[in-house]
């Protein structure tokens, strides 16, 4: 017992000094200098859940570029995630849209020249707002789908290249650990959207349908040269500005009941289901959707009425018998 404690107090100890800002983003099983040496493009990288993962991943030795289409708002996110861990290079590229093929290119060749490679990509740009079908333009449909679907195939065609070398690099690479091992990967942050029709949401359901697709089908078509295309499809996430601006706080404790585990999203959950797919826990995950929502949208699909999450009392369940359907 008393040599067991002592290892707690030097695990604890090493793991301060080591690193003392991975406990703030990511849960502890997820060890020190993971990702050093790795490289990182992620567009929307500015956004709230984007640049949550940005960060969680320089935190653990990555260097990162981020772009987006406001210059202010990726230097300045940019230079706040280069806090988390000094020596970290944190690039914020602005002016960048992913619907135009050229200024995607030009980035991804600055990430390139700067950063001497890509290993991993994070497609996030998306736009969103609500509006019912009656009241949305074609102009309007265009503009998310080109933003979330054409913008995700623009960023991953001009990525996928340096994804295979990546994937390359870390297969022949057996001198350095098992860190080392990963690379080539690239995740769609898609959201539940993708598989469930929402009042007002006709344009962003349609586009994320398209993003699920399109990560499955580079699984298919890249896999063999090394490289994983997976999805993360986040529901509410509650510290985002996307959720303050679409959501109606009367509506926040209807929110948090219709989801099964009784919470809203933190940006903390995404992160974490991006590390596991980036480090060497997700290297037989590819073609798959992680849906990091609570379980909400299953409670859509089951139907669960207004008093969910309350069970059918047992006096109804002896009157149905042991064993009978609901
Ligand atoms: C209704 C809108 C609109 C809005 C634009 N449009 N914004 N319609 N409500 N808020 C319509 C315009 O009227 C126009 O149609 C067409 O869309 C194109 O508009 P532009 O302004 O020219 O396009 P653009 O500058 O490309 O704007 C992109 C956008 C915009 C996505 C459409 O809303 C935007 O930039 N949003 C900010 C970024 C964003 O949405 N981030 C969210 C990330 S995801 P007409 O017919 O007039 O020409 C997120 C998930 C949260 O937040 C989930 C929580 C539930």
């Amino acid at each position: 017992v008393i040599l067991r404690s002592i290892d707690d107090k030097i695990l604890q100890e090493v793991s301060k000094a080591m690193a003392p800002s991975v406990e703030q983003f990511s849960s502890t099983s997820w060890r020190p200098r993971l990702f050093d040496n790795k490289v990182l493009f992620c567009t929307g990288g500015s956004g709230s859940i984007c640049s949550g993962q940005v960060r969680a991943l320089v935190a653990l030795g990555a260097n990162a570029c981020i772009v987006g289409r406001n210059h202010d708002k990726a230097k300045n996110v940019a230079a706040d995630i280069a806090l988390v861990r000094p020596g970290s290079i944190v690039l914020g590229l602005g002016g960048v849209d992913v619907r135009n093929h050229e200024s995607v290119k030009e980035a991804v060749e600055t990430c390139v020249q700067r950063l001497g490679g890509i290993d991993f990509v994070i497609a996030g740009a998306a736009g969103n707002f609500v509006s019912t079908i009656d009241d949305l333009s074609a102009n309007a449909f265009k503009a998310v789908v080109d933003i979330d679907l054409v913008g995700s195939f623009i960023t991953a065609k001009l990525t996928l290249p340096r994804l295979v070398a990546s994937a390359e690099r870390a297969r022949t690479n057996k001198d350095l650990d098992s860190s080392s091992l990963t690379g080539g990967r690239i995740i769609f942050v898609s959201s539940t959207n993708y598989q469930c029709a929402r009042i007002a949401q006709a344009h962003v359901c349609a586009a994320k349908a398209g993003v699920n697709a399109l990560s499955d089908c580079i699984s298919l078509e890249y896999g063999p040269r090394g490289v994983t295309s997976n999805v993360i499809a986040p529901g509410l996430i509650d510290d985002t500005e996307g959720a303050r601006r679409l959501t109606d706080p009367t509506l926040r404790n209807d929110l948090i009941r219709s989801v099964p585990v009784q919470r809203l999203g933190l940006i903390k959950d995404i992160s974490d289901a991006t590390i596991f797919l980036f480090a060497d826990t997700g290297s037989f995950v590819n073609g798959a959707t992680i849906d990091v929502d609570g379980g909400a949208w299953r409670i859509r699909a089951a139907g669960a009425g207004p008093n969910y999450p309350s069970l059918p009392s047992r006096a109804h369940q002896v009157k149905l018998g042991r064993g009978s359907r609901l």
